[in-house]
């Protein structure tokens, strides 16, 4: 079984071609971060843009690397939310098009589906496991129990912790996106020398929180002399990047003492999202992991980013159980996995 994936939700246009061994046969991502940068930040409409200029090519791209025709394929999936919702729709308009063309079933495809079945794609996991999804747009922890079957245990009550990463990159003058610059000034400062609050920390539950963390790093820059100076920025940068390790930390301990106790035959603690790239993170959440008892597992950074194979290979588990979509299907801005999930925070959290 070979199917054709299409992401379009925020700033990355990608296609890719995933076969049911497992095995990626085409896995291309075009990066907007360029016609961003100016703005410090994904800007909805020239995303919508973008992927409408680049998705045919970049389609075209990953079946000529498979080398297959559209005939080829099994099925057809695209993103179907939740994100910014013009990129959506040029993502889904293309899955259906070819899916009609070529006479081939269409499935729309939840992002964060794909980000929580990557494990699958890369290691061959088996349900359940607990996956923390920590990106630019979302910060939550899952309980996998098996396709289509999610208990969100937390997630952010404000920002997603990459878009705290960038802000505090913004208000250092760092540049975008922040999270690799903030991970390189923090390397060379003094974690020590600010003292910034842990949110959430020793609270119950799993929730994330960020802008209260964000706030007091910018009451700290706002006292720093102007310009600021190398050496200030990389001991702001190590005391916030410090702050977020163990805030986060500390969330996803209690989540995995909720999932040991209530799926106890789940062992794995797997990330997924742009933040899993921080090493001190991962350092945090190795230790998690062990004090929990579990691995801790890592898919390669290019599929932990927004990408689409893994849209693809979500395509792949869901049609093996038979789970198709109409061409009417209409594009979701949200989307959450979990439809028990209470609702939480404000206008910014996606899902
Ligand atoms: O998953 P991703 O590539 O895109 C989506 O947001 O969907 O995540 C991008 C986010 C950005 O906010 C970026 O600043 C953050 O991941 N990020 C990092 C690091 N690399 C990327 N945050 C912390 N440390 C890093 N090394
Ligand atoms: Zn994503």
């Amino acid at each position: 079984m070979v199917i054709l994936g299409i992401e379009t939700s925020c700033d990355e246009t990608a296609a890719a071609v995933v076969s049911d061994d497992r095995r990626i046969r085409a896995d291309v991502v075009l990066s907007q971060l360029d016609e961003h940068r100016p703005y410090g930040g994904v800007v909805p409409e020239i995303a919508a843009r973008c992927h409408l200029a680049h998705v045919d090519r970049l389609v075209a791209q990953a079946m000529a690397e498979a080398g297959l025709a559209f005939a080829d394929l099994d099925a057809v999936a695209a993103t179907g939310g939740p994100g910014l919702i013009g990129g959506v729709m040029v993502g889904v308009t293309t899955g259906k098009a070819i899916a009609l063309a070529a006479g081939k079933p269409f499935l729309a495809i939840n992002h964060l589906e794909g980000h929580a079945l990557t494990a699958r794609l890369t290691h061959g996991l088996d349900f359940p496991y607990l996956l923390l999804l920590a990106s630019g747009g979302h910060c939550q922890l899952l309980a996998t129990l098996g396709v289509g079957d999610y208990r969100r245990l937390g997630t952010t009550v404000d920002d997603a912790a990459g878009e705290a990463f960038d802000k505090v990159a913004k208000m250092l003058g760092l540049g975008y996106p922040g999270g690799p610059l903030v991970e390189k000034a923090a390397a060379a400062g003094d974690g020590a020398r600010f003292s910034l609050p842990r949110p959430m920390k020793g609270r119950p539950g799993c929730d994330f929180s960020f802008s209260g963390l964000k706030n007091a790093v910018r009451l700290l820059v706002e006292d720093l002399p102007k310009p600021i100076a190398a050496a200030d920025a990389a001991d702001v940068a190590a005391a916030f990047q410090a702050a977020v390790a163990e805030s986060v930390g500390d969330r996803c301990r209690h989540a995995a003492m909720e999932f040991r106790r209530n799926w106890p035959q789940g062992r794995t603690l797997v990330v997924a999202g742009g933040v899993a790239a921080n090493t001190a993170l991962r350092a945090e959440l190795e230790r998690v992991a062990t004090d929990c008892g579990m691995d801790f597992l890592a898919p390669p950074l290019a599929l932990c980013t927004d990408n689409a194979a893994m849209i693809a290979w979500a395509g792949i588990e869901r049609f093996r159980l038979g789970l198709v979509d109409g061409l009417d299907f209409a594009p979701r801005p949200r989307w959450p996995l979990d439809p028990s999930a209470r609702k939480v925070g404000g206008a910014g959290v996606k899902a």
